[in-house]
């Protein structure tokens, strides 16, 4: 049995279905259910005795020990997060407190169960961390990507806060021994993404005809990574990543935000045309996000050359089951994009537009 924060949000979601499709090993599944986790996402596993759902926070010691002892789990893996760097800009409060306060807490109360466990359990327990490639900072146009040496600088309070997350995994596995694994990640994309982050917002928005907001110059690079992809990853690292080591996962994958927006616009025209015309005339640059990062590169060859891992998909072929993914699933965005999410439509881009 695994405990897995975070598993009802867009990455963690996708890694709960993917985990138990491929192994009969149970899953514990802690997630507060905030605006981005969604019960929707695991619809498929109703009925399904190997996946225990748990409503609670991680920073409820309290909660997170009495689940570990109930059910003695081989591995944590920790999704649970505030992830939405616009979000952090606007309140800052909420990263603090979940996701280094939630993090203190969930590596205190794995400490403690670990230190109960005879020495073989003991041996293969893991802790592993989820990450972003965005607490090492922005790289300049010619730039390495980053490695798993490269240096933090974190610049958002969103990466900020993982930023500190990271080292507190660090910290508890150099003190205390506790065995740990950690992975940083480049920016995910596919199914259950929530409308908020710019692939599903500018999908759902240029089926509602409404305008597909690109900040500043929209010239910012991200490397882009199917979500099954990175789900993978991550089973790869519990299966045999080395105690105690940061493993970069990315896909190979760089563009400018722009690209990314007319790749989307282009599979639109193709899948779902509209009389109107091309969904292209809906662009529109907006205000910059502050201090927005320019642009994030993963060297993923560690996890190459160490656990013989590299993305399944292409942009190419990522991309288009996305788009298919959204255009099946509109009863989901319709979900979604509820009365909570107009409201931070408002907050994040009436000033702006
Ligand atoms: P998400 O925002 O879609 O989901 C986060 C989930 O965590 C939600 O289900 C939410 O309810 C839950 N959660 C939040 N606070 C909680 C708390 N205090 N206690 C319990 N549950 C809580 O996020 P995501 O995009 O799926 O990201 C998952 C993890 O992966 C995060 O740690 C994020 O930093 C990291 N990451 C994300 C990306 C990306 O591109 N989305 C890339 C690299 C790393
Ligand atoms: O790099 C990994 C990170 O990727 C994760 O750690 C974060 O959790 C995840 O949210 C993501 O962060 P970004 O800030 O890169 O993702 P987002 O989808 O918000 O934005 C991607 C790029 O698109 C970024 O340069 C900002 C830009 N953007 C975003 C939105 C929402 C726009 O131009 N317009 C928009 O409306």
């Amino acid at each position: 049995m695994i405990l897995v924060t975070g598993g009802a949000g867009f990455i963690g979601s996708n890694f709960v279905l993917d985990w138990l499709a491929q192994s009969n090993e149970p899953v514990i599944n802690l997630d507060k259910l905030t605006y981005a986790g969604n019960l929707e996402n695991l619809a498929a596993l109703q009925g399904d005795m190997r996946h225990i759902f748990v409503q609670g926070d991680i920073c409820d010691f309290d909660l997170v020990a009495s689940l570990l002892q109930q059910y003695q789990p081989s591995a944590i893996v920790h999704f649970a997060a505030e992830s939405h760097v616009d979000r952090s800009i606007h309140g800052p409060g909420e990263f603090m407190r979940a996701n280094i306060d939630g993090t203190f807490t969930l590596l205190e109360a794995a400490r403690g169960y670990w230190n109960t466990l005879e020495a073989d359990d003991k041996a293969n327990f893991r802790f592993h961390h989820v990450s972003t490639d965005e607490v090492y900072g922005s790289l300049q146009p010619d730039d390495a990507p980053f490695l798993e040496t490269s240096v933090y600088q974190p610049n958002s309070p969103y990466s900020a806060s993982k930023a500190a997350s990271d080292h507190l995994v660090r910290a508890w596995h150099h003190t205390y021994g506790l065995p740990v694994t950690t992975s940083n990640c480049s920016n995910n994309y596919g199914p259950y993404h929530f409308p908020e982050k710019l692939i599903p917002l500018i999908i759902a928005n240029a089926l509602a005809g409404k305008q597909l907001p690109i900040y500043g110059d929209g010239q910012q690079i991200r490397d882009w990574l199917y979500v099954k992809d990175h789900c993978s990853a991550i089973r790869r690292i519990l299966e045999a990543g080395r105690v105690g080591e940061v493993y970069n996962v990315g896909g190979w994958n760089e563009k400018p935000n722009i690209d990314i927006v007319n790749v989307i616009v282009g599979l639109l025209d193709e899948l779902r045309p509209d009389p109107v015309g091309s969904y292209a005339r809906l662009i529109s640059y907006v205000t910059d996000r502050p201090g927005h990062d320019r642009r994030y590169a993963i060297d993923a060859q560690k996890i190459e050359h160490e656990l013989g891992w590299r993305p399944a998909e292409t942009f190419e072929t990522g991309i288009r089951k996305t788009v298919e993914w959204y255009l099946s699933n509109q009863d989901w965005v319709a979900n979604v994009t509820s009365g909570a999410y107009r409201n931070w439509l408002d907050q994040n881009y009436s000033d702006r537009l």
